[in-house]
């Protein structure tokens, strides 16, 4: 058949115009109550799987074993994604099931997908379903740390939920089990080890523990963690943390091991700086008395915290307080070995 231009006008017009008509009608039902149709249901999650495994090509995952992943991914679970999903101790909330799609159960389905996948739905969300994105799209650390947890959560019973998350609710006949997860849930020094990448907070400074909540509720720190356990808290709040927690004592900590060339190298970094490649000495702010208190102490931070916030830093990512430039500045000239031996320097020091 040779087609016209009046086929060309009806195509290019005609059809448009059909479809702003049927719109306008008010005919397309968009209830969630009556559900989809089978066909449609099988479409739209055909649709969404092909999408997540194509952009899923261009991600390449880290390794995802270290048990350090947990705890953080856990406690967010419990707070970010548990009363749509469920969780190994709870229902999704009452409303959700009447969401259109429904949230699935996560267990019988992360079989289903591999790493890349699992962070790309968790990074980015699923437009149209009320499944959201990561809060900041600058932590690619943290979703994969959530990644290492939907992986492990299969398999996790409830009590060994509650460890992890830090619920911390053994739940015992006659009480209450379902307190809510707080800031000890995640920073509790009982919970923290020399492998953690949760800040210990104990002793800390309390103007920069102060300048640092704020800066996580104003986003000029981007971490969905921290951004979704502050919530709708306010200022008031927030100088009331900060004072507990410069008030708490640091607990002596026991099992730091570092091979001693490394933390001496760290130790040259730190008293001396490099001048050559312009970095000053780090013990001309951190842990100097008289020093700015918004200028933070590294005593008591691990490693593995350290040199995540140092990467941070040097891919120009971690703001913070309203000095967090002057830290930008030092970062931008550390290479790798010199960020591993810093942060084994400053997880041995006591004070
Ligand atoms: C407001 C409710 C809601 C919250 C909160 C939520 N999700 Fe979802 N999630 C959904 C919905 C709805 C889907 C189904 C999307 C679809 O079928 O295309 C989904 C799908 C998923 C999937 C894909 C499962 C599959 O096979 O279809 C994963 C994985 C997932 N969510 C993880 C998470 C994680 C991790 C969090 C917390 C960071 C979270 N979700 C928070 C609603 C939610
Ligand atoms: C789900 C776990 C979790 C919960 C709950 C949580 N935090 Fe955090 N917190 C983290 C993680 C992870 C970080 C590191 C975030 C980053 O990379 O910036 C952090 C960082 C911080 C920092 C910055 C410390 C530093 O050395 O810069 C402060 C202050 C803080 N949290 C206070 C709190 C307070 C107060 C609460 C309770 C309202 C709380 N956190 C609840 C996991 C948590
Ligand atoms: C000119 C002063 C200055 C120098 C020199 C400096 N820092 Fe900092 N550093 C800061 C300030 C200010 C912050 C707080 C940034 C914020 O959160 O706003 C900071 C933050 C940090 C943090 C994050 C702490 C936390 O709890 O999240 C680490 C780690 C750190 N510095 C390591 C170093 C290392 C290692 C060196 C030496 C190579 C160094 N700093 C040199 C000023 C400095």
């Amino acid at each position: 058949m040779k087609i016209g231009w009046r086929q060309v006008l009806i195509g290019v017009f005609g059809v448009p115009a059909l479809a702003l008509l049927v719109g306008w009608s008010g005919l397309i039902g968009v209830g969630a109550s009556s559900g989809h149709w089978a066909v449609t249901d099988w479409f739209l999650h055909w649709v969404m799987r092909n999408s997540v495994r194509t952009a899923a090509l261009s991600v390449t995952a880290p390794p995802l074993d270290d048990p350090a992943l947990l705890p953080p991914a856990a406690g967010h679970y419990e707070i970010g994604c548990a009363m749509c999903h469920g969780s190994p101790v709870r229902d999704p909330v009452a409303v959700v099931p009447h969401m259109l799609p429904a949230p699935p159960d996560l267990a019988p389905v992360i079989s289903t997908w591999t790493d890349e996948q699992l962070f790309q739905i968790v990074r980015h969300g699923v437009r149209f379903t009320g499944m959201p994105a990561w809060p900041t799209q600058v932590r690619p650390d943290e979703v994969w740390a959530m990644v290492a947890f939907l992986r492990a959560l299969p398999n996790l019973d409830a009590a060994r939920y509650y460890e992890l998350s830090g619920l911390y609710q053994p739940p015992m006949e006659g009480e209450v089990d379902d307190l809510p997860l707080t800031c000890e849930s995640c920073h509790s020094q009982r919970r923290l080890t020399s492998h953690s990448i949760v800040p210990s907070l104990a002793g800390r400074s309390e103007a920069y523990l102060l300048e640092s909540l704020k800066a996580y509720a104003n986003g000029q720190r981007a971490s969905g963690i921290m951004q979704v356990a502050i919530g709708s808290l306010t200022e008031d709040t927030f100088a009331e943390l900060a004072r507990y927690y410069a008030s708490q004592q640091r607990s002596q900590r026991t099992e730091v091991s570092a091979e001693t060339e490394l933390v001496d190298r760290g130790r040259s970094i730190a008293e001396n700086g490099r001048a050559k490649d312009k970095i000053p000495a780090c013990l001309s702010c951190h842990e100097k008395p008289g020093a700015n208190p918004v200028y933070p102490k590294l005593a008591g931070l691990s490693q593995p915290y350290i040199e995540r916030q140092l990467k941070l830093f040097v891919e120009g990512v971690r703001g913070g307080t309203s000095y967090s430039h002057l830290m930008l500045e030092v970062a931008k000239n550390l290479e790798e070995d010199d960020i591993a031996a810093v942060a084994a320097y400053f997880a041995q020091r006591d004070n």
